[in-house]
């Protein structure tokens, strides 16, 4: 076996697609050796309705971190969110089998296959299978049941399912850059991202995951340790920039460098005083406006994404149950006093979500980061939590222990190679 692995992950996202490559050693250590985006042209609120173009502006991020890398992706994991995407939690229950009553892994794919025969419409795809936990002979919270004894083994699971229509369009756009993929590459947004930012204890605790991206904000709530309810909402950054582009009749793209460069999340944190420039809709001229103005324009917006997220927790059930509070990622998490607003309307703390244990990220940002710029870089890699996530969700998939070699030990990794091992195993 090779020293060193190449994996590459794809973030195809509404406002930019990002490509990262990674060196994975053996002792599970991830380096990032190159990171390509460009702008996304060929997405509407996470989905894609432009093959082409989406296409053509992959092949721009993918050859530009083959550049830096100096390698070729011929594979990837690629995120996925949008509307389309849908999640239930489901339960299978199965009897142990063997004179011996002790579960196998064959009695572990057979409990998380009776959790799946539930009626999922046929215009749907099963993303992933999640098991949160393992129930054996009634005693919970049981995370690895292999080897253990017992008679009746049940299993809670979380299943997303996205529109079949989507993923395939998406897994489409993606081998027409060249780049081999199937459905089984395709990561949920929220889930690759929380491998980058959140810390083992946080998901053991219960904390909720807010990704503000361009066109949607993705949601996902852990606990135990494992995801238990994930939704995706239409609304992010973007519609920011409409609104202020909007309310001060001026072009979309100077509202956006206005938004990045002065926008505040919670319009009581600016100064009075300061006043900021604005173009006109003609591009020609321009005139001033105080920035509390401009920040009474954004914090309407914000506060409605934040308020969608507090009824998706409410719907959820895990209201009251999250002590580890927010983390917040993506690129429109990022303006000025959105820590503040999060923590005001959702009751409870927030930190910035930058992604954790991969070595060089930074390094090769260079002029990716354009479009991120905040006081420290370091908090800018916010905005590539998903990409960075992919890279550790990838490892996590791919990295096998030494000495796996057996259907046992598989088990070992199982509920990052659920979807994989089936494959293998059938
Ligand atoms: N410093 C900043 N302050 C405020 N907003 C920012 C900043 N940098 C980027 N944004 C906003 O972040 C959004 C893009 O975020 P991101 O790159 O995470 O989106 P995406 O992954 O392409 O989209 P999606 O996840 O919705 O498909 C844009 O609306 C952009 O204006
Ligand atoms: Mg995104």
């Amino acid at each position: 076996m090779a020293q060193k692995r190449i994996i590459a992950g794809l973030d195809v996202g509404t406002t930019k697609i990002c490509a990262t490559i990674a060196e994975l050693s053996r002792d599970g250590i991830l380096e990032v050796i190159g990171i390509g985006t460009s702008p996304s042209l060929g997405l509407r609120k996470g989905v894609v309705v432009d093959i082409d173009q989406t296409v053509r502006t992959i092949l721009e991020a993918a050859s530009k971190a083959e550049r830096m890398a100096g390698v070729q992706i011929d594979t990837a994991f690629v995120g996925i969110a949008g509307s389309h995407i849908n999640s239930v939690n489901s339960r299978g229950v199965v009897a142990v089998t063997g004179s011996e009553k002790e579960i196998k892994g064959s009695d572990i794919i057979r409990v998380v296959e009776a959790a799946q025969f539930i009626n999922i419409p046929q215009d749907r795809h099963v993303i992933h299978v999640l098991p949160r936990e393992f129930i054996v002979d009634g005693c919970r919270g049981i995370k690895d049941p292999l080897g253990m004894s017992g008679t009746r083994l049940e299993v809670e699971t979380h299943i997303v399912t996205g529109l079949i229509t989507s993923v395939q369009n998406l897994v489409k756009s993606v081998q027409k850059s060249g780049i081999h993929i199937t459905e089984d590459n395709v990561v949920l947004e929220p889930l690759a991202a929380s491998e980058a930012v959140l810390s083992d204890d946080e998901r053991e605790l219960g904390v909720v995951l807010i990704d503000i991206g361009g066109g949607t904000t993705d949601v996902a709530i852990f606990q135990n340790g494992n995801i238990a309810y994930t939704a995706v909402l239409p609304v992010g950054g973007d519609h920011v920039t409409n609104d202020i582009a909007v309310g001060l009749r001026c072009p979309v793209l100077k509202a956006e460098e206005l938004k990045i460069k002065k926008g505040c999340a919670l319009a009581e944190l600016v100064d009075e005083s300061e006043m900021v420039e604005v173009v006109n809709a003609s591009g020609k001229n321009s005139y001033e406006i105080s920035r509390n103005y401009l920040c009474e324009i954004i914090e309407p917006r914000m506060h409605e994404i934040f308020s969608l997220v507090k009824k998706e927790i409410s719907k959820s059930g895990f209201d009251g149950l999250l002590p580890a509070g927010v983390v917040l990622t993506g690129g429109a998490s990022l303006m000025e006093g959105n820590l503040d607003l999060a923590s005001e309307v959702l009751n409870t703390p927030t930190r910035l979500g930058t992604p954790e244990g991969i070595h060089g990220l930074m390094d090769f940002m260079g002029e990716n980061m354009y479009r991120f710029q905040n006081d420290s870089n370091n908090l800018s890699t916010a905005a590539f939590a998903t990409a960075a996530g992919l890279l550790r969700y990838g490892a996590n998939h791919l990295y096998l222990p030494e000495g796996v070699d057996n259907e046992e030990n598989l088990i070992y990794n199982f509920f990052g190679r659920l979807r994989g091992w089936f494959k293998e195993f059938f």
